[in-house]
């Protein structure tokens, strides 16, 4: 302080800063236009979507405000408010009572499922959208595990043959991409094959390669159904939240097996993941920002504690700074709006 005058001394900035301003490149808003590293738009987008059975069906998914479990369709409304809004894929989980389901998940592979009748409505109304599936039995056994259950064994190549069916009668059904998301070793590999040989040499993988035993999953379980049928956990097949390195050892040998496209899963607390998968190989990548990051926005934002459109805008960003090509997200229909506007 200048005492005698009561008011700070300016410190010589100049001789301190040397003429380096970092702030005067974000003094106006065209100049920080011109220097963003990073932009986010609609190519970037995959929407997750819920089917259920009946029709004109719109079931409200309570832990997920927003989001709807559709019936057939109402999914074929979904797919053209997507072209509409030209979001490039869309991504479909069913939701399956206990009725349907049974220890072997029997339903995964008929080739009338709720999944597949999906994929023939989308073709059929939407053709230029893209179709992503899922493939596990998570939403099909009477255990809700991923994988076929001997005692209390999740076991591997077991699993792995009806993983295969599941995703010939996707395939058959038009889907473009097929998702597996089971974490079973060598899965990528015996699907590749088992598609090329049916013919299907054009249908793309997009592999759960690095998924995490989280429990952000949850409101995704009650969506489908799984969480009360759901016994133990799942954390003898998908990744420990400890484990980086384990994650890029998973990458490179699903990659090895031939996979198109590798996703890393949940999305905002594993960036570090999608940003080293992206350095080490430089594959299509993308993240998985999942039911609980989405209903953690939500809930923070009905309670007016966060501004949720912009925490939305800011961690799908933050996904592509990390080096991620595309997000599946449940904001996708909302952001690509919000893009659209500008
Ligand atoms: C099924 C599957 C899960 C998700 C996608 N596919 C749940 C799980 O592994 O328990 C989670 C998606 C989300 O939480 O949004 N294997």
């Amino acid at each position: 302080m200048d005492l005698e005058a009561g008011r700070p001394i300016a410190p010589d900035m100049a001789q301190i800063l040397k003429g380096r301003r970092m702030r005067r490149n974000r003094r106006t808003d065209w100049s920080r236009r011109l220097v963003r590293e990073n932009t986010l738009t609609v190519d970037d987008l995959i929407w997750p979507v819920f089917l259920t059975e009946g029709e004109g069906r719109r079931d409200p998914v309570p832990s997920m405000p927003g989001v709807f479990r559709l019936s057939v369709d109402e999914l074929g409304a979904a797919a053209e408010e997507a072209a509409e809004l030209q979001i490039p894929a869309i991504a479909l989980f069913p939701y399956t009572g206990p009725d349907k389901r049974d220890a072997q998940g029997s339903e995964a592979a008929n080739p009338d499922n709720l999944i597949c009748q999906g994929c023939r409505e989308i073709a059929r109304r939407v053709p230029s959208l893209g179709i992503m599936t899922d493939v596990a039995l998570d939403p099909y056994t009477s255990h809700g595990h991923d994988g076929l259950m001997v005692g209390d064994e999740i076991v591997n190549d077991a699993t792995i043959a009806q993983l295969v069916n599941q995703a010939i009668v996707q395939a058959e059904a038009g889907c473009h991409i097929i998702a597996p998301s089971d974490m079973m070793d060598g899965r990528i590999g015996a699907i590749r094959a088992a598609l090329d040989r049916a013919g299907h040499e054009h249908v793309q993988i997009m592999a759960y390669a690095a998924k995490f035993a989280s429990a952000f999953y949850g409101p995704f379980r009650d969506a489908v159904g799984a969480t009360a049928a759901l016994k133990g956990d799942k954390r003898t097949y998908q990744l420990d939240p400890a484990n980086a390195l384990e994650a890029l050892r998973e990458v490179e040998l699903d990659l090895a097996e031939a996979a198109d496209m590798i996703m890393v899963k949940p999305g905002l607390p594993y960036l570090d993941i999608v940003y080293r998968v992206k350095e080490r190989f430089g594959a299509p990548t993308f993240a998985y920002m999942v039911s609980g990051e989405y209903a953690m926005i939500e809930a923070a934002a009905a309670n007016g504690w966060l501004d949720g459109e912009r925490v939305m805008m800011e961690a799908h960003m933050a996904f592509k700074r990390a080096g991620a090509d595309g997000i599946l997200t449940y904001h996708a229909p909302r952001l690509a709006r919000r893009l659209a506007a500008g």
